[in-house]
C-alpha cells in the first residue's frame, strides 16, 4: 500500500519508518515541496518518496502530521478528499514540540474538527499518543506489544488502520467513535501520553 504523510517532521518520519518496515511505501510531503525532502527520503531508504501535499493526500491512507496551529490552513488548501483514510495524529498544542502550550478546544474532540475541515476523508484518530522515541522503538518490548489506540466514526476505515498498525507490531485498542474515543486519547484525556504494553495474546 502507498501511504501519504502531510507533514514530514519528527512524527511523520518515525511513522514512515514503521510502515516501511511493514512493507509499505510512503510519500512524504511538507509545506516547502519535494525538493526539500530529498535528504529525508534518502535516509529513510527504499520505499520512501518525496511528494507534494496533493500527491500524498491522494494515497489510500494518509497521516496528518502537522502542528495544530497549521491544521486549518493545511486542510483548507487540500480539497482532494475522495474517501481516503486520514489518520489524525495531531495534538492540540500551540507552537512546536518543546515549546508548546495546550490549545483551548473546550471539550471538543479535535478529530471532529479535523473531519469537518476534510470533507470526503474518512478520519481515524490514531498514534497521537505515541511519542517519537516510542514510535522509533521496536513495538515489542520484552515480549509485550506497545498499545496503539484508534477512534473513528467509519468502521471500515477504523478496521483498515487497525490492520495496518497490527502489521506494524502494535496491540490496537478500539476506543469507539471520533467524539468519545477522540476525547479519551487526545491531549487532556485520560489516555493522553500513556505508554501501555500488552502482554499475552488477546483473543478477539
Ligand atoms: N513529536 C511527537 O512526539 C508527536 C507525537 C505524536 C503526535 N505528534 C503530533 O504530530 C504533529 C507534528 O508533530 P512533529 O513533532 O512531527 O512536528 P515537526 O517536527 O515540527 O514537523 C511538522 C511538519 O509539518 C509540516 N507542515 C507545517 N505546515 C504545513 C502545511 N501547511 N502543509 C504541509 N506540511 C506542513 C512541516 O513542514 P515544513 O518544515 O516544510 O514547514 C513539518 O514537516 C503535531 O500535531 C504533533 O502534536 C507529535
Amino acid at each position: 500500500m502507498e501511504i501519504g504523510t502531510i507533514g514530514a517532521g519528527d512524527f511523520a518520519q518515525a511513522f514512515a519508518k514503521r510502515v516501511l518496515k511493514a512493507g509499505h511505501k510512503v510519500k512524504l510531503s511538507n509545506s516547502r515541496g519535494p525538493e526539500s525532502l530529498r535528504e529525508i527520503v534518502s535516509r529513510l531508504g527504499p520505499g520512501a518518496m518525496a511528494a507534494t501535499t496533493e500527491e500524498a493526500a491522494a494515497c489510500e491512507v494518509v497521516l496528518l502530521a502537522v502542528p495544530w496551529d497549521n491544521v486549518p490552513e493545511t486542510l483548507v488548501t487540500l480539497r482532494t478528499w475522495n474517501n481516503q483514510i486520514l489518520i489524525d495524529g495531531t495534538n492540540p498544542f500551540h507552537g512546536k514540540a518543546g515549546t508548546f502550550k495546550p490549545a483551548d478546544v473546550g471539550n471538543l474532540s479535535t478529530s471532529q474538527l479535523v473531519a469537518a475541515l476534510a470533507p470526503g476523508a474518512r478520519v481515524v484518530k490514531a498514534l497521537n499518543n505515541m511519542t517519537v522515541p516510542n514510535l522509533n522503538a521496536d513495538p515489542v518490548v520484552n515480549g509485550a506489544r506497545r498499545v496503539a489506540f484508534i477512534s473513528a466514526d467509519d468502521d471500515g476505515a477504523k478496521k483498515r488502520v487497525e490492520t495496518l498498525l497490527e502489521a506494524c507490531g502494535y496491540s490496537v485498542i478500539d476506543l469507539g467513535n471520533l467524539r468519545d474515543g477522540g476525547l479519551i486519547q487526545q491531549a487532556g484525556g485520560p489516555l493522553a501520553g500513556r505508554d501501555l504494553l500488552e502482554r499475552g495474546e488477546y483473543q478477539k
